[in-house]
């Protein structure tokens, strides 16, 4: 091969064989020169930029709270940051509400709050202070289960059971609901006050809890009869 521009003095230095063929050296030379004519600019480009200052995070603030849990007072002191799911099974072990999501999505961690079902996984330990939680370690008395615990073991309304703490609950909340006359979505007449409790009602209103085992259809049973309602 034979370059434009070549001349018997590059045969005379070596760059070419004589026969006009670029040699080992003539190319590690231009490539040497190459590398160096490029080093300024490649420095430029790998310089480290000057990294922002770093705002430094404030440090994690904790509170006392005071919480009557089933009956029972519990003092402890949380990072405000606790939802009430982690200061019930990490901070007091309490471990019976579920933690399936963390986001509010499957009802696993359904607790009562001052009697109304909540998501525990949704509302943090320090909003609760002085009121009365009630899990699902506190709805039996004694060795007599909740009748919602006893009609989901009459009619098969659980198989793996991780759903079970927070259907069960959900269903007592549920309950007390109905009897206040508070309408769902599908109450057909919102003036008659009464709720008459159909299939449809309850399906509805447990909607809010989910089931990876597909127990529905005993969980709507269970809830059926503890409530006497025929649909
Ligand atoms: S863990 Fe709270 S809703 Fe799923
Ligand atoms: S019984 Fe298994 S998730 Fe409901």
């Amino acid at each position: 091969m034979k370059f434009e521009g070549h001349t018997d003095k590059d045969s005379a230095d070596g760059a070419s064989d004589g026969a006009g063929h670029l040699t080992r050296r003539a190319i590690f030379q231009s490539g040497a020169a190459l590398a160096g004519a490029h080093t300024p600019l490649m420095a430029h480009a790998q310089a480290t930029p000057t990294a922002a200052p770093v705002a430094a995070e404030p440090p994690p603030q904790r509170m006392q709270v005071q919480l009557q849990i089933n009956g029972q007072p519990h003092r402890l002191e949380v990072d405000t940051r606790t939802s009430l799911l982690d200061a019930l099974r990490e901070n007091l072990h309490m471990t019976g509400s579920k933690k399936g999501c963390d986001h509010g999505q499957c009802g696993a961690c359904t607790v009562l709050i001052e009697g109304r079902r909540t998501n525990a996984c949704l509302t943090l330990a320090v909003m609760h202070d002085g009121q009365s939680v009630t899990t699902i370690e506190g709805l039996a008395q004694g060795d007599t289960l909740h009748p919602i615990q006893q009609a989901f073991l009459d009619h098969d309304g659980f198989q793996c059971g991780y759903c079970t703490p927070g259907q069960i609950c959900s269903a007592a909340g549920m309950l007390a609901e109905v009897k206040l006359g508070m309408p769902s979505h599908v109450t057909r007449d919102l003036a008659a006050g009464a709720v008459t409790l159909t299939e449809a009602e309850i399906r509805e209103r447990m909607s809010g809890n989910l089931c990876r085992c597909s127990a529905y259809p005993n969980i709507v049973a269970a809830i059926k009869d503890v409530s006497g309602a025929r649909s």
